[in-house]
């Protein structure tokens, strides 16, 4: 039997390169592989979006897009939608008596995201966001995941899921798997402003689906070395962020890239211009895969209804397991 990959993204906004290379990259290589259920976490995008339901249902369907047009191919993988699988609030339910709040508080991602949400949570967070951790585990746990390839951020959920596997199956009897997280090619890209991560929500992010105009505007509008303001100048690429998008997207023509501009033989126009018909390139083809997902919703919808059912069944199967442990199988 193939062994398992459980990843998921909350439906909050388009996915950008920052989701690329840090997860989608290595889910959709290792979908041959691995049995890979790619789940999308509506009731964990509600945690932080309770007063947006809108905007949550819209993304369902974005995210699944997104997925699809990187390449993850839905007769390999199993996408599926997390609301509909009532056995994962279950599974959440009786695993929060194995974490502490204390330990929650600790998790170093639970805890920047609070810090970012000021506005929405004001002086004291809600229950339901300090304990999405343990919902995730609940996710990875109720397909029996091996593998998690993930973003860097999310190593701590799959630390804290790891233990909460170890203390069930302490107390109540070998049941579940201990997930190990992979962490893609690039754990963290930059957002186009220079800023330590790119985010959907920093206004700093390319997107897989921006149109090959959007590229060229925002890659135009990135700063590059300030004290290179003629082609002549000497520039000097290790502060530039367009030399820095140049090491992801360019890796042939890098040192040539390197040495001009370090000459002053290189102009930042052409070099931006060099870049963002790179970036083009790279996003045609998952441009054309939307493309045709686009045309047939009632297609996307199919493949999510039918990827949710087959992953129902898994997750029913695990949580029968569970009560059964639990003296739970009246
Ligand atoms: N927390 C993840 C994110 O913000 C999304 C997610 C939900 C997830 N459940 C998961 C990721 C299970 C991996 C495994 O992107």
């Amino acid at each position: 039997m193939k062994k398992r990959i459980l990843t998921g993204d909350r439906p909050t906004g388009s996915l950008h390169i920052g989701h690329y290379f840090g997860a989608l990259q290595n889910r959709v290589t290792l979908q041959d592989k691995y049995d890979t259920f790619v789940l999308i976490a509506d009731v964990q995008a509600l945690t932080d979006n309770f007063n947006n339901p809108q905007k949550v249902r819209k993304n369902v369907f974005e995210v699944a897009m997104d997925n699809l047009a990187v390449g993850i191919d839905p007769d390999k993988s199993t996408i599926l939608i997390q609301s509909l699988i009532p056995e994962i609030a279950e599974l959440t339910v009786f695993y929060s008596n194995l974490v502490t709040i204390s330990r929650l508080q600790r998790n170093p991602t639970v805890k920047e995201e609070i810090k970012q949400k000021k506005e929405l949570f004001g002086e004291s967070v809600t229950f339901g966001f300090l304990g999405y951790p343990v919902s995730q585990a609940a996710d990875i746990t109720a397909f029996q995941a091996d593998l998690v390839p993930v973003g860097e951020d999310q190593l701590p959920m799959i630390e804290q899921t790891r233990e909460i596997v170890r203390k069930f199956n302490q107390i109540y009897g070998k049941t579940l798997k201990e997930p190990e997280g992979k962490v893609g090619e690039y754990p963290r890209i930059k957002g186009l402003d220079g800023d330590a991560k790119m985010g959907k929500s920093l206004k700093n992010a390319l997107f897989l689906s921006d149109t090959p105009g959007i590229v060229e505007e925002k890659v135009n509008s990135v700063i590059t070395d300030t004290q290179k303001i003629y082609l002549r100048d000497i520039g000097h690429p290790q502060v530039c962020m367009i030399f820095y998008f140049h090491q992801i997207f360019n890796k042939d023509a890098l040192s040539l890239i390197r040495q001009e501009c370090k000459l002053g033989k290189r102009g930042c126009v052409a070099c931006k211009r060099e870049l963002a018909s790179t970036i083009n390139e790279f996003l045609e083809p998952i441009r054309e895969k939307r493309k045709y997902y686009g045309n047939k919703p009632d297609l996307v919808k199919e493949i999510l209804m039918q990827g949710t059912e087959r992953a129902r069944k898994v997750a029913k199967d695990t949580l029968r397991q569970v009560k059964e442990k639990m003296f739970l199988n009246y």
